[in-house]
């Protein structure tokens, strides 16, 4: 059996580069019964950029949502909210005391953050800290990821490792990224990775119409209708293949290559690609937020499931480390 986790900041309503990246390939590994998943929502982490209480609820209730909407099994699994268990902040700070400054120094995703963000706090910094307790408290094997949190798995797997030789035992589990690499980076409208931080993001839960009006601001160059085109150079195929069948994208890159074809008519396609590939979950997705009590409900439960693991993994810390009570034999 292999434990999967994985975790969604609560920074926004998740966008397609969340989706594709790490929810969807995250879900599909959940459906192999041998296997046994939690999916939690970051809110603890989402606080480094969102400060306000109710926007981040309903981040809350719009990724737990996104969860349950494509199709997560919460019964067979957990789907819970990172702040509902406040034991990973007792482990987060056990784990600073093994991190090496310069190894959070060095996070690329720190520095691409403090050079864009004017609120550049300690939260930020010590980012990767709570994500590797996020994943060293519940003895996750698998960590479905996209790209960009490649390094911070490193890291996890670094400190796990850096405590075990420290003790001589194993008090963690090491972790293993696993990254889709049909998928990797998602684009962005501009070209660049799809992120909520900058504002190019594709919301698939929207209205077709507002939908469409986020294609329609996808980046294209300035040729005209009749040249052929490179579709390799091109964010709305690279888009369309993703979302598309593997017959639709070809026949897309055929028609870019041979001329008179215009992104404008792409355009078309992939919004009504994206519109139809979620339309059952755009369904269910409204629903749910219509009701954050099922949601509330939901959440409760996976809490209480993921507190018994990981409730035996902190009593192992605290046994090594010497810290809490001692155990009444
Ligand atoms: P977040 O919310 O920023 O991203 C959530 C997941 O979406 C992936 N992702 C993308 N994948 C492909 N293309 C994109 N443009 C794109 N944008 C985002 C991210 O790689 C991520 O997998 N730090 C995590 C949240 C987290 C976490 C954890 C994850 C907190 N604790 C423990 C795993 C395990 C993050 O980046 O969230």
């Amino acid at each position: 059996m292999a434990r999967i986790l994985t975790g969604i900041q609560s920074s926004g309503i998740p966008h397609l580069g969340n989706l594709l990246g790490a929810i969807m390939p995250a879900i599909e590994l959940s459906r192999d019964k041998a296997n046994d998943s939690l999916f939690f929502i970051a809110d603890l982490h989402s606080i480094t950029t969102v400060k306000d209480g109710a926007t981040r609820r309903t981040n809350v209730d719009a990724v737990a949502a996104t969860w349950i909407a494509l199709g997560f099994d919460y019964d067979q699994n957990m789907l819970y909210r990172q702040s509902d268990l406040p034991e990973v902040c007792e482990l987060t700070w056990y784990l600073s005391c093994f991190v090496p400054f310069p190894m959070l120094q060095n996070a690329h995703s720190f520095k691409d953050k403090s050079d864009k963000l004017s609120d550049v706090n300690a939260g930020l910094f010590t980012y990767p800290v709570l994500m590797t307790a996020d994943i060293l408290l519940y003895d996750a094997n698998i960590v479905p990821v996209g790209k960009d949190q490649q390094q911070h798995l490193e890291m996890a797997r670094d400190t796990a490792r850096a405590v075990n030789f420290h003790y001589q035992t194993e008090v963690f589990v090491v972790p293993e990224a696993k990254i889709d690499t049909n998928v990797m980076t998602v684009p962005g409208t501009d070209g660049q990775k799809m992120s909520k931080s900058y504002g190019n993001f594709i919301d698939v839960f929207q209205d077709p119409k507002a939908i469409k009006k986020q294609v329609a601001g996808i980046v294209t160059d300035a040729s005209t209708l009749e040249e052929p085109k490179d579709p390799e150079l091109s964010t709305v195929y690279k888009l369309f293949r993703l979302v598309a069948s593997a017959e639709a994208a070809t026949a897309m890159a055929e028609k870019y290559a041979a001329g008179g074809y215009g992104h404008g008519h792409a355009k078309a396609e992939l919004t009504e690609a994206l519109v139809a590939a979620f339309a059952p979950a755009r369904e269910r997705y409204n629903q749910l937020m219509a009701n954050p009590d099922e949601i509330d409900r939901i959440l409760a439960q996976g809490a209480d499931k993921a507190r018994q693991i990981g409730t035996r993994t902190l009593d192992r810390v605290r046994s090594v480390m010497g810290t809490g009570p001692r155990k009444l034999m």
